[in-house]
Order: structure tokens, then sequence, then C-alpha cells
């Protein structure tokens, strides 16, 4: 990779609080000293070596997040066996990429009744990792929903043992409807039709949709966003971190990492792709509802299939980005169906290759 390419990622991975996070990596021996129960999880040999954690331990992943959270973040936090354990810089990158979407001006500030930014987190899981962060780090007021009782209840534990952002905080059982719709996912795009820049932060040009590659795959599941979102209420944004995988066997094991994650976390039929197009139809009849809508997108192939899709749709901004944490790479999906209150500069001399970049920062 070009020195220019890397100084971009290194860029791109900056919160806006100045602080690269793979650039902050914890420093083992330290927490290690200060959190006693973090200490046995430490490898400190071979002698010069940086200590470091065994990777695919998930009680050494979990107690690693539980004293970040703590050390960095002043968060009190735990999930039970087996849950997905958030990695903690990985998360600080989505929330820091909201926190520059939403202080652009891409789009006019609305929403919330009062001046407090609002947050709507799809699929909070036991973790609560969004609400916490986002309270903690920008006093961002949220409302985290999910589907299993096991994650409602310890979403509200852990929003619980954090009196001091507590009331910023509310976690939403959604209701199984069974007869909720399914959507129909209805292709992807013919790779040569469209180009997204690499850069991160992109504003995307609207392009047609080849809908001849079709892939049916349906979301079949509790409702998203539409009947749990109320009709009185009104977000600067919603996010989620999806389910990735269409199954079991696909979410498999990470050999080089143990961050746990039940079916019920990792996997929904049709993969991240079905459950996204979800919130994207939902999002048709919420245009008011929210300022913007965001995902985090676990497969790159997944992205130009639901750029396309958007614009489908008539949204009238899309935005997407790249995360990059050590050798785990993840991508952002933000848009918005109000009118831009900025134009961007659009290069014109291609048309096949209309992606454009608009720094936010
Ligand atoms: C990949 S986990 C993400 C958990 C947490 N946000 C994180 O980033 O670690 C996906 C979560 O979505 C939840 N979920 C699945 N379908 C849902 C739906 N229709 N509405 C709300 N949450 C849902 C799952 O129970 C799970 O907790």
């Amino acid at each position: 990779m070009g020195g220019s390419k890397k100084r971009k990622r290194k860029e791109e991975q900056r919160g806006s609080k100045g602080t690269a996070h793979s650039e902050n990596p914890p420093d083992f021996a330290l927490l290690a000293s200060l959190y006693p129960s973090f200490h046995p999880f430490v490898q400190f040999s071979p002698p010069h070596a940086r200590p470091t954690i065994d990777w695919t331990d998930f009680n050494a992943m979990r107690e690693l997040t539980r004293v970040l959270l703590h050390h960095r973040h002043s968060l009190t936090w735990w999930i039970p066996d087996g849950h997905l354990c958030p990695t903690v810089p990985n998360r600080c990158n989505y929330i820091h990429w909201l926190q520059r979407l939403l202080s652009s001006d891409i789009i006019p500030r609305i929403i919330s009744s009062d001046a407090r930014v609002k947050g709507f987190d799809i699929g909070t899981g036991a973790s609560c990792i969004y609400p916490l962060l986002g309270a903690s780090l920008h006093g961002w007021s949220f409302v985290g929903s999910d589907v299993t009782d096991v994650a409602i209840e310890w979403a509200e534990r852990n929003v619980n043992s954090n009196p001091h952002i507590s009331q910023l905080i509310e976690i939403r059982k959604v209701q199984d409807n069974e007869s909720a719709p399914c959507v129909e996912i209805e292709g992807s795009m013919n790779g040569d039709q469209i180009t997204l820049s690499k850069n991160t932060d992109t504003e995307i040009a609207p392009l047609p949709l080849d809908l001849l590659a079709c892939e049916n795959k349906n979301y079949h599941g509790p409702p998203i966003l539409v009947g749990v979102v109320r009709d009185d209420e009104k977000f600067d944004f919603c996010m989620c971190n999806p389910p990735f995988f269409e199954s079991l066997d696909e979410a498999g094991l990470n050999p080089r990492t143990s961050c746990g994650g039940t079916s019920h976390e990792m996997v929904c039929p049709g993969g991240e792709k079905a459950f996204i197009t979800r919130i994207i139809e939902d999002s048709t009849q919420l245009k008011q509802h929210f300022r913007w809508f965001t995902s985090m997108v676990g497969k790159k192939s997944n992205l130009k299939y639901l750029v396309s899709k958007l614009w489908e749709v008539g949204v009238s901004v899309v935005k997407t980005t790249e995360f990059v944490q050590g050798r785990t790479f993840r991508w952002g999906i933000a848009w918005s169906f109000l009118p831009p209150v900025q134009k961007s500069s659009i290069s014109l001399a291609n048309k096949k290759n209309t992606s454009f970049t608009l720094e936010v920062q």
C-alpha cells in the first residue's frame, strides 16, 4: 500500500477528539497493574516482547473490554458468557464517524425538540455498547432496541450500572410480530456500473440500478424500525451493527480472536444484506423521523448493492466510510431523505465514475 493510502487510513481512524485508536493501543502492563482481575490474562513473556493477551480466549477479551471501558470511559460493564464481546476501539470508530456526520451540516440540523442529540441503536445487544459510548463521549441520548430477553436484561443492567448516564438511555424490547411483511432483496449491482470511491466519508452520486443479476433473499424477522419507532419520535440518527451472517456455518469462528456471539447476535436469514435492506425499506416510511440513517456493513461486496438500493428508493444523500482496526475492515453507510444544504463539486469528467469526496471534518 502506498504511503498516501496508509496516511489516509490513519486519518480515517482519527476520532473527533483527535485520537487514532490504532495509534493508541492498550497498555496491557499498565492495565494489569491497575486492574488485578485483568492481570492473569496478560502474557508478559517472552522477555522484551510487548505484553499481550490470548485473543482467542473469550474471557480475556471480555476482561479487556471491561477494563478498557472503565479506564478510558469510566463505564461499568459486563456481559454474560458467550455473548458478543465488543472491541472498544472498533465501536468508538463508528461513534466518531457519526459525530462527524452530525456536525457536518450536509443536511439541515433538526430534529429533536431539545438540543440534545438523540440516536436509535438497532440491536443494542447485551453489551449496550453504542449507547454507553455515545452517552459518555458526547452526551447523546439513545433508544437501544433488541429482540432477545437476555439482551434486554443485560443492556438494562449495563445502563443501570452507570447512573451518571442512565437517564440518557432507554432500552426497548422489539415485539416479534410474525405477520411483519418480508422485504425482497431484488438484486446485486453489475460491478461495472458503479464505482465506489475508496476514500472515507464519500458521498456517492445516483446511478442506475441493474436488477438483472438478481439474488432473492428476504428478511424474515421481527420489526426493525417501523413498528418500533413511535409516531411522535424524532431522532438525529439511527445506527446498527447488524447480524452479518446468513448461517451459523458462515459465522464460523475467527481463529485469530474470540469475540463470542450467539446465533441471535450473529445470524439472520439473508444476512446483513437482507437486514440492512429492511432498514432501507423502513427508512422510506420514516423519512421525517430521522436526520441520518446509518449502518455498519461487514462485507464490502454488499456495499455496492446497498448504495444502489438507496438511490432507487430516492434518498437525497449517501455517504460511506471504511473502518480499519488492526486487521479488521468494516464499512459504514449513511443516508438521508432531507435535502442537503451544501453542494459539493462533482467531477463530471467521467460519468461512469461519479463518486466524489466530501470531507466532513
Ligand atoms: C451483531 S449484534 C450487535 C450487538 C451490539 N450492538 C454490538 O455492536 O456489539 C446484533 C444484535 O441485533 C439484535 N437484533 C436482531 N434482530 C433485531 C431486530 N429486528 N430488532 C432489534 N434488534 C435485533 C440481536 O439480538 C443482536 O443483539
